[in-house]
């Protein structure tokens, strides 16, 4: 159930009743315990616009309202903020439901445009961030209840292919080499340089496939297979949810570029300038307020990756009937999605009901603040990363000594690595950069997956220990004393945070919740005893536990992130 909805609802009525307008209450967690569990702000704001006194109409509006059975105090505080701590009843037949997730009422369809890396170059760490962010928001909106479109506009077309697959031919099939692509690419291009037969047989080809040649056709369809397996098996390592059927590259479109040019002429929109096609809208302009051109079509004929993504959006719309659609990109194609989404409504291709977002990141950084890079100046392939991580996380949980078996072993390697490469980067707000550091995510302490993952094990050997089970643990909470309260809150909170990362495409929200929930676990877990406490407190507390547990591995999960009961 989402407990801040449910307030801001039942304020808002009692503010419109109040003021005869609608009136947002601006319900939020109060930051501080002393300002009860949950706060609204929304007298404030009114009282101004109505020019009366906003204390009073805070009283008035809690007067007016209809909290029995949620809310056990208000308090009227400050220049007119309500505080509001919920009753423990309400806690105790929240925390007795047996769903954590409530299915929103409106199902959406939603398409979600994510890691999309060009196939010409190595899966590196530029698209880390992408697969990523897009991975983890793409879950929790579909445990919310969407309907999820995951599509994976891989850039599998353009004039590079030309080259190499001329290489590839030339080499033979071995996939190995595909392993490291931009050393292939760069293999590739020196070949192109250096050898007119080569660069002549790479440009014949490029026209051979973009007139749709069998032969050309087939051999491009081999490389980009070589390649998508290769890409394949680093979303399975990183437990990225993205597989073959959510592929819908940029070559998916081509039988369709004309046809958007054409209708965009015929929407008006289309203007001639040096020969290639372009639309211009007023609001993008360039330096000297110059009309900023998107080209659609350049005077050779060729189409670009804005008409690709026209085509797209489309198909996105008719076939998919999308509601939203999110891209989750670095900041640098910020002018392109603006321009994109500005075209897509003014030429009527998708209407503006259906919501288009560009959801952006910043650069991932090395401790020097210089962006993330191998000693040489290349950028790092993404296996690479991963066997890093790996080998970190093999010689911390060796270090600890744990007497796990062969298997377990490797599997708690594996969700310590990939959850704390993941985990760094969720938990930080993606429109910042970010800075890559080896030992601040790795760490058993902190804002971090391993201080979670831990705390999630901790609570399976404490069950362990009572010869119960976590997952089918059943009895009423009922939280006594400000420790167990404290997690009891924390655990209501769980849907709301899950609908604000659904809502902003923002995971860090999650990983803040999680972080905070551990921490009241652990100050719960240090100050009440659960096996050896009496009857009553016991139930009560393993059951906390047991919701903790719950709430910690569906949390994850949303991130695409492992737990795993011993560590
Ligand atoms: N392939 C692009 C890149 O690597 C990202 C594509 C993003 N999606 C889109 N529909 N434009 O920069």
């Amino acid at each position: 159930m989402n407990v801040r909805q449910l307030l801001d609802d039942r304020l808002g009525e009692a503010f419109e009743q109040v003021t005869k307008e609608c009136a947002p209450a601006l319900v939020s967690p109060a930051s501080r315990p002393e300002y009860g569990d949950y706060q609204a702000n929304g007298a404030m704001a009114v009282a101004k616009r109505l020019k009366t006194n906003p204390r009073k109409l805070a009283e008035d509006v809690v007067g007016a309202s209809d909290l029995t059975g949620i809310v056990a105090e208000t308090e009227i505080a400050g220049p007119g903020f309500i505080n509001l701590t919920l009753s423990q009843e309400f806690l105790k037949g929240t925390l007795a439901r047996a769903d954590l997730v409530t299915k929103v009422p409106r199902r959406e369809s939603i398409v979600i445009d994510y890691s999309s890396p060009n196939l010409a170059k190595t899966l590196h760490v530029g698209h880390l961030r992408s697969t990523i962010i897009g991975d983890a928001t793409a879950r929790t909106l579909e445990i919310l209840g969407h309907n999820v479109w995951r599509q994976n506009h891989i850039g599998d077309w353009g004039t590079p292919f030309g080259m190499l697959v001329t290489y590839l031919d030339e080499q033979g099939q071995s996939s190995d080499d595909l392993g490291n692509l931009d050393h292939f690419y760069a293999l590739a291009s020196e070949r192109f340089e250096k050898d007119p037969t080569f660069a002549k047989a790479a440009r014949k080809f490029v026209v051979d496939l973009q007139s749709g040649k069998e032969g050309a056709i087939t051999r491009w369809k081999q490389f980009i297979e070589l390649s998508t397996s290769h890409m394949q098996r680093i979303y399975e390592q990183l437990n990225i949810s993205l597989n073959p059927d959510h592929t819908r590259g940029e070559s998916a479109y081509n039988n369709d570029l004309a046809q958007v040019v054409t209708d965009l002429d015929e929407a008006g929109l289309l203007s001639l300038s040096d020969g290639a096609k372009c639309v211009f809208l007023k609001e993008f302009t360039g330096k000297e307020g110059k009309p900023l051109p998107m080209l659609v079509q350049k005077s050779d004929g060729g189409y670009l990756y804005h008409t690709t993504d026209l085509a797209a959006l489309r198909y996105r719309h008719k076939v998919l009937n999308a509601d939203r659609i999110l891209y989750f990109t670095d900041g640098r194609q910020n002018l392109h999605f603006r321009m994109l989404f500005a075209v897509a409504h003014a030429s009527e291709f998708v209407p503006k009901s259906t919501k288009l977002e560009h959801h952006p990141f910043g650069k991932l950084l090395d401790s020097n603040g210089r962006p993330f890079r191998s000693r040489d100046g290349s950028t790092i392939p993404l296996d690479h990363l991963v066997e890093e991580a790996f080998e970190r996380a093999r010689a911390i949980v060796q270090s600890k000594n744990s007497n796990l078996g062969d298997r377990e072993f490797d599997e708690v390697v594996r969700a310590i690595a990939i959850g704390a490469i993941k985990y760094a980067d969720l938990s930080k707000n993606r429109l910042h950069d970010y800075t890559f550091d080896w030992d601040s995510m790795l760490a058993f302490e902190g804002n971090t997956a391993p201080y979670l993952q831990y705390a999630f094990a901790r609570i399976q050997s404490l069950f362990s220990r009572g010869n119960l089970s976590s997952k089918s643990y059943r009895a009423d909470i009922v939280p006594e004393n400000e420790n167990e309260r404290n997690l009891a809150i924390q655990l209501c909170r769980f849907q709301e945070t899950l609908e604000l990362v659904g809502r902003e495409g923002m995971p860090h929200h999650l990983c803040a919740y999680l972080y905070e929930l551990t921490s009241r676990f652990m100050r719960f877990y240090e100050t009440c005893p659960v096996l050896d406490a009496p009857e009553k407190d016991r139930k009560s507390r393993l059951a906390l536990c047991a919701r903790t547990a719950k709430t910690l591995e569906t949390g994850l999960n949303c991130l695409g992130i492992a737990v795993v009961t011993r560590m």
